[in-house]
């Protein structure tokens, strides 16, 4: 097992009317001036960010809203949410959404605490430890961002999207309501749950060995998510299944799935190129398209674990020929992504031959000339992959 070093300070309200207690909490923790940051209509629509507000009156915390936090946030937002919080001299960013409207306001946390840019962050990497505390009412169960140390923005002038790594913009409270969830269309609930399975993929399949506490772990999230999935697209209020798959998608990105291996992320790298070309593209549907094409490319690395994985999660029985078992755990999790609904093929997403050439150089300007664990990619080998997905 490598060394590591985990920091996962975030308080978790989790259950039905969590987002009732948000004005109490933040008063214990001292808020006194909050920015509500939330996405386009849903949460205002259902009524969330008028609850919220009253939670936070009731608690005498002052709070000014910013909206309109786009899938795939761009940094022109978070720039006008900078100057917002300076001037008024916020001293929490409350995010009421999912992994678009909370990265946002982690970015907006970190630019108000600095003086230049904050976009400079993005493109630099470059640790700052000065943020705004962060708070989390979670309406979609997908990204993770609820508890992750990550925060990926785009920048439609640049053509770029990426992302931001630190420990101090993990949120401080997480209120995590299912019954939030039920009104998720079935697309944007089936995109989370490709998008979890995901960052379970990225930290199983590296170039390290066995770490069997981690990988028992995570192969014992992925099963969960398999079974509760077809459970939520037809039950879209069964809360028990909504409540299941809401805590998978925090344990599945908030470190511990990974810890003591190296962990790939190519393939989060070859999405992200995919929604800076086109930002209607939903994160999670380009994974669907993108990690079976990447599975496929690479298997042959290790395809013993690729063999394992498919007894694991899909009950597939060995044959005797190892490839032949990794290329059925490759086919498995295509049809798992599938039957959620989710595309198979770049043509569905509108992405045609002649765009891979334009995605290569953001592509290495995120990731430089070589990327992932599993196998270290070059662009021709990245090329290669996204001509599998055509
Ligand atoms: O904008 P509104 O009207 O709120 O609609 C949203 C949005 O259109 C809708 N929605 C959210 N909650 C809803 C709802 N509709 C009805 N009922 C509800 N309860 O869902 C749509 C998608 O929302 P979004 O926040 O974009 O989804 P998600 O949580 O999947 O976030 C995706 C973003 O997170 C990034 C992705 O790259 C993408 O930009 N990621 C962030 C990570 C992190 N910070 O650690 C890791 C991930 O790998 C990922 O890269
Ligand atoms: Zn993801």
């Amino acid at each position: 097992m490598e060394n590591f070093d985990f920091v996962s300070p975030t308080e978790f309200v989790f259950g039905r009317g969590a987002e009732e207690q948000v004005g109490a909490k933040l008063a214990e923790r001292g808020a006194r001036r909050v920015l509500v940051h939330f996405g386009g209509a849903s949460a205002r629509e259902s009524g969330l960010i008028d609850r919220v507000a009253a939670s936070l009156d009731a608690a005498g915390i002052e709070h000014l809203e910013l909206g309109g936090v786009r899938p795939n946030p761009e940094i022109t937002l978070v720039r006008e949410a900078v100057a917002l919080c300076k001037e008024a001299e916020v001293d929490w960013v409350l995010a009421v959404g999912g992994g678009s409207v909370i990265d946002s306001a982690k970015a907006v946390a970190n630019g108000a605490c600095i003086d230049g840019d904050v976009w400079e962050l993005f493109e630099t990497k470059r640790p700052n430890p000065d943020v705004l505390p962060i708070a989390v009412v979670l309406t979609i169960p997908a990204a993770g961002s609820e508890a992750s140390k990550n925060a990926v923005v785009s920048n439609d002038e640049l053509g770029r999207k990426t992302g931001y790594g630190s420990d101090a913009q993990r949120p401080k409270l997480a209120f995590m309501n299912p019954e939030l969830t039920f009104t998720l269309p079935p697309f944007q609930t089936a995109a989370g749950l490709t998008d979890m399975f995901a960052h379970l993929l990225e930290r199983f399949f590296d170039d390290y060995g066995p770490v069997p506490v981690t990988d028992n772990l995570n192969l014992s999230l992925m099963r969960t998510i398999r079974a509760e999935a077809p459970r939520v697209l037809v039950e879209p209020d069964n809360y028990d299944a909504r409540a299941n798959v809401m805590w998978a998608g925090m344990l599945c990105h908030q470190g511990l799935a990974g810890l003591g291996r190296h962990e790939d992320w190519a393939t989060h790298a070859l999405e992200h190129e995919l929604s800076a070309l086109d930002p209607s593209i939903t994160h999670g549907a380009g994974l669907a398209v993108m990690f079976p094409a990447w599975m496929e490319y690479v298997c042959e690395e290790n395809p013993a674990r690729f063999a394992h994985y498919g007894r694991e999660v899909f009950g597939l029985a060995p044959t005797g020929d190892v490839l032949a078992d990794a290329l059925s755990a490759v086919d498995e999790t295509r049809a798992f992504f599938a039957s959620l609904g989710m595309p198979t093929t770049l043509a569905e997403l509108g992405v045609a031959e002649d765009d891979i050439e334009r995605m290569l150089p953001t592509l290495r300007a995120n990731k430089g000339d070589a990327f992932g664990s599993l196998r270290r990619l070059t662009l021709e080998d990245a090329a290669a992959i996204y001509r599998l997905a055509l």
